[in-house]
């Protein structure tokens, strides 16, 4: 091998050390030092949304204000969009679908920048019959409903779980006993299921102010209190009941509702939204707030999510793609009411 070959192989090295220097971990040390130039101009609001369906609406509204100078920066898969929103310092960021995309965005948020509030909004399905498509609902609680023990076939209600004795898991919460929902033809007792019970369990959470590594739970979790207190004030907002020439029923409202319910499910299921509704008290049905909430949570970070209802969650009659048709218009009422909502809040 000849002197410049080696001297090649050398410089080569030398090369490939600074790229690893500048790239070890997630984030570039670039990137790192205009997070830090974007945190000397915070606290921000951060915006979190599921999709671009539904961000942008937002995007395009008048009220949003991109900065001149840096409008994003593109962090692991994640575009962190700076700007004012109703005059207020905002980051706004899209998830992607379901609890893993949201709880890793939502954790990058928190962790790089300077985010006094998470404000979420989207939209969902509805599991409560007095409620219609486009009203725009409030939760004040949201669990993760995706997290279970499935119970082995032959064991019951009285029966204790698979590792409940180590504190891993409980019969606290509830479960669902698959084999009530056989369709009956009135052929006398129930059928045995092998399926069994699914039971719910509550998130490990290992908050910022707690010991690491040492595990607490959370099922429902509030968003916060003032929040919550403003967003009482949006009931007089007129909302979009048309979608060109087909109408709701009534003008949609704004609700602040009991429960809302996550996890990485669709759900386009009548029954299931009838359990959900009957057993949690849940509303709104959808596949990432409960993952901010609880991120949120943990961060000890105000966090509010608001959802508005686009489907019944499979409980539609004749209009089966009810949110094909009203989807937009759904989008469209939430956008307007995290607009006032934000309003209420720099005016409170
Ligand atoms: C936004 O742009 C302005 C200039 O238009 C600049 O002064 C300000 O620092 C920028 N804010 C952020 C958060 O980058
Ligand atoms: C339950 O069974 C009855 C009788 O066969 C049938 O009419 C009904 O549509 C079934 N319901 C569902 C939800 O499948
Ligand atoms: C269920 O939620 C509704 C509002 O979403 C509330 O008015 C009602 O009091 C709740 N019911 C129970 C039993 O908590
Ligand atoms: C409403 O009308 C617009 C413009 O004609 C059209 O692009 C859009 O697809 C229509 N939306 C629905 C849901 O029919």
């Amino acid at each position: 091998m000849g002197r410049l070959q080696h001297l090649k192989e050398a410089v080569l090295l030398v090369m490939v050390m600074g790229l690893l220097k500048r790239s070890s971990g997630a984030v570039d040390h670039r990137s790192m030092k205009m997070v830090d130039g974007v945190n000397r101009e915070g606290p921000f609001f951060g915006i979190v949304v599921p999709n671009s369906f539904e961000m942008n609406p937002l995007l395009q509204s008048p009220s949003f204000v991109p900065n001149e100078t840096l409008p994003y920066l593109d962090i692991s898969g994640r575009r962190f969009r700076i700007g004012r929103l109703e005059n207020e310092k905002v980051i706004i960021v899209m998830t992607g679908l379901s609890m893993l995309n949201a709880g890793i965005t939502t954790e990058l948020l928190l962790t790089l920048f300077n985010v006094k509030g998470v404000l979420h909004y989207g939209i969902a399905g509805n599991a409560n019959p007095n409620l219609q498509i486009g009203d725009v609902t409030i939760p004040q609680y949201w669990a993760h409903t995706g997290l279970w023990n499935w119970q082995r076939f032959g064991d019951g209600p009285d029966s204790e779980l698979a590792f409940e004795s180590d504190g891993d898991y409980t019969r606290k919460i509830g479960y669902l006993n698959i084999a009530s929902f056989n369709n009956h033809t009135g052929s006398g007792k129930a059928d045995q299921n092998l399926l069994n019970n699914v039971w719910y369990q509550p998130e490990e959470i290992f908050p910022v102010n707690g010991v690491p590594e040492v595990r607490q739970h959370a099922f429902w979790v509030p968003v916060d209190k003032h929040y919550f207190t403003i967003s009482k004030k949006i009931k007089d907002l007129k909302l979009g009941q048309c979608v060109n020439s087909t109408c709701l029923p009534r003008a949609p409202m704004v609700v602040r509702v009991d429960r809302g319910v996550s996890a990485n499910v669709f759900v386009d299921n009548s029954a299931y939204r009838q359990f959900l509704y009957s057993k949690f008290n849940a509303t709104a049905i959808d596949m990432e707030s409960a993952s901010i909430a609880l991120v949120c949570h943990q961060h000890k970070i105000p966090f509010i999510a608001i959802r508005s209802l686009s489907d019944l969650a499979g409980g539609g009659s004749s209009l089966s793609n009810e949110a094909a048709i009203f989807a937009s218009l759904a989008v469209q009422n939430a956008v307007d009411v995290l607009l006032r909502f934000i309003a209420l809040l720099l005016s409170s």
